[in-house]
C-alpha cells in the first residue's frame, strides 16, 4: 500500500466526461509539477458500465468509492437511462450514492469573480464582495423521507406522496458543520426553513439553535424563510456566508445562487460524510451542472464547474490548500484575460470550447508557478 491520496474518477455521461477531461489535465499538472503523492484512479459507472456488467454501479466501483480519498464526478442522467431497467436506475441512481456513502454535508460556494459579472444576470454593484458557501443537507429530507410513491385511489384519482421528514440528530450534524465551517470564515450563518408552516422546519429552526446557544455562541446566526431567503439571494446576496438548508431547499436556492457566479457552469461541489475510524471522510465533488445532454459531444461545455470541484478536492480532501489557492487563482487569471465559454461569453463575443477553457487555466498555472 502506497501512502498516496486515491482520487477515483468517474466521468459519467452527457457533458461529464469532456469537463472531467480538462479537470484530469489540471490534476496531472499537479500530479507532475507539485505532488507525486496523488495516485488518480478511473471507475466503471453509469449506462457503459450496465452494459458491461449488468449494473450502473458494479462492484469493483462501489468499492472503489468507499475506500477513496476523493471522488471525482462528472454528471450522469440523460436518454440513454431511458432504455434501463428502472431497477437498476434506481440502484445506480446519485441520490444512492450521496446515500450509500451519507454524504450529508454539501457545500456549494457562490462566489462572484469579478471579470464574470457581465454574464450575470444581476447588477455588478449586487455582486461586488458576493463570495458565501451554500451547506444544504444532503443524505434526508423530503428526497428521502418515506411513505413515497404514487398510489391509486379507491376512486380512481392518483395520488403522490413524499415525506419531509428530519431527526434532530440529523439537523444538529450538519448545523454543526455550519457552525465550524463558518468560524473558518466571517462567522455567520443563515439558516433556512419554512418554519411559519412545516413542523419540520419547527424542529430545524430549535435544533439549530439550541445548538448554537450551547456550543456556537460566537458565530451570529440568523434564521430565515426560504421564500424571503430566495429574494434576499437576488436582492443583497453579500449579506450571506454560510447559507445553512435542509436537502430541498438546497437544492433549489443554488440554482438561482448560481447567478451569481455566471452561470450554472461555474458551480463546483463537495460532498463530505462523517470522519471514519481511520480518520478518512469519504467525500465526492462534483460540478453542479448535471450532464446537459442538449449540449453533450460537442466541445462547448464549461469545465470551471469540474476544475473548480477539483479545487475544492485539494482543500478538503487531499491535504494540498497550497494547490487550490493556486488553481483558483489560475481560474481567475484565465479569466480575468477575457476567455469565455458560451455560456458566461457577453453577446457578439467569440466563446472558446471545453479544451480551450482547460489550456488556458493550464497556462495560467505555468504562469503563476513560474
Ligand atoms: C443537484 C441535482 C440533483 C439533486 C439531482 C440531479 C438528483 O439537482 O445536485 O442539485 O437534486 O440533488
Ligand atoms: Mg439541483
Amino acid at each position: 500500500m502506497s501512502n498516496a491520496k486515491q482520487v477515483v474518477v468517474i466521468e459519467g455521461e452527457g457533458i461529464g466526461p469532456e469537463v472531467i477531461a480538462e479537470a484530469r489535465r489540471v490534476l496531472d499538472w499537479f500530479a507532475t509539477r507539485r505532488r507525486p503523492g496523488i495516485e488518480m484512479r478511473d471507475a466503471l459507472y453509469g449506462v457503459e458500465a450496465y452494459r458491461r456488467t449488468g449494473k450502473i454501479v458494479p462492484d469493483e466501483t462501489a468499492a472503489a468509492l468507499k475506500s477513496a480519498d476523493a471522488i471525482l464526478f462528472g454528471a450522469t442522467g440523460g436518454p440513454a437511462y431511458d432504455a434501463l431497467p428502472a431497477e437498476a436506475r434506481r440502484q445506480g441512481n446519485l441520490l444512492r450514492i450521496r446515500r450509500s456513502l451519507d454524504l450529508y454535508a454539501n457545500l456549494r460556494p457562490i462566489v462572484a469573480i469579478p471579470a464574470v459579472h457581465e454574464a450575470s444576470s444581476l447588477k455588478s454593484r449586487v455582486l461586488d464582495g458576493v463570495d458565501f458557501i451554500i451547506l444544504r443537507e444532503l443524505s434526508s429530507g423530503l428526497y428521502f423521507g418515506e411513505p413515497r410513491g404514487i398510489e391509486t385511489l379507491p376512486n380512481g384519482e392518483r395520488r403522490g406522496v413524499n415525506t419531509h421528514a428530519y431527526t434532530s440528530s440529523e439537523i444538529r450534524r450538519v448545523a454543526r458543520f455550519g457552525f465550524e465551517l463558518a468560524r473558518t470564515r466571517r462567522r455567520r450563518v443563515t439558516s433556512v426553513d419554512k418554519a411559519n408552516v412545516m413542523e419540520a422546519g419547527q424542529l430545524w429552526r430549535q435544533e439549530v439553535q439550541a445548538l448554537h446557544d450551547a456550543e456556537f455562541a460566537d458565530v451570529e446566526l440568523h434564521h430565515m424563510l426560504v421564500d424571503n431567503c430566495a429574494m434576499q439571494l437576488v436582492r443583497a446576496p453579500v449579506q450571506f456566508d454560510v447559507l445553512l438548508t435542509d436537502n430541498m431547499f438546497g437544492d433549489i436556492l443554488s440554482d438561482a445562487a448560481a447567478m451569481a457566479t455566471g452561470s450554472l457552469g461555474m458551480l463546483p461541489s463537495a460532498s463530505l460524510g462523517p470522519v471514519g475510524a481511520d480518520g478518512r471522510r469519504p467525500a465526492l465533488y462534483e460540478p453542479v451542472h448535471g450532464a446537459a445532454p442538449d449540449i453533450a459531444g460537442q466541445g462547448i461545455a464549461n469545465p470551471l464547474g469540474a476544475i473548480q470541484s477539483l479545487a475544492l478536492a485539494f482543500r478538503l480532501s487531499l491535504d494540498e490548500p497550497e494547490s487550490a489557492d493556486l488553481l483558483d487563482r489560475a481560474v481567475r487569471s484565465a479569466l480575468d484575460g477575457g476567455i469565455r465559454t458560451r455560456d458566461i461569453m457577453h453577446p457578439g463575443g467569440r466563446p472558446v470550447g471545453t479544451r480551450e477553457m482547460g489550456s488556458a487555466v493550464l497556462a495560467a498555472l505555468d504562469r503563476l508557478a513560474g
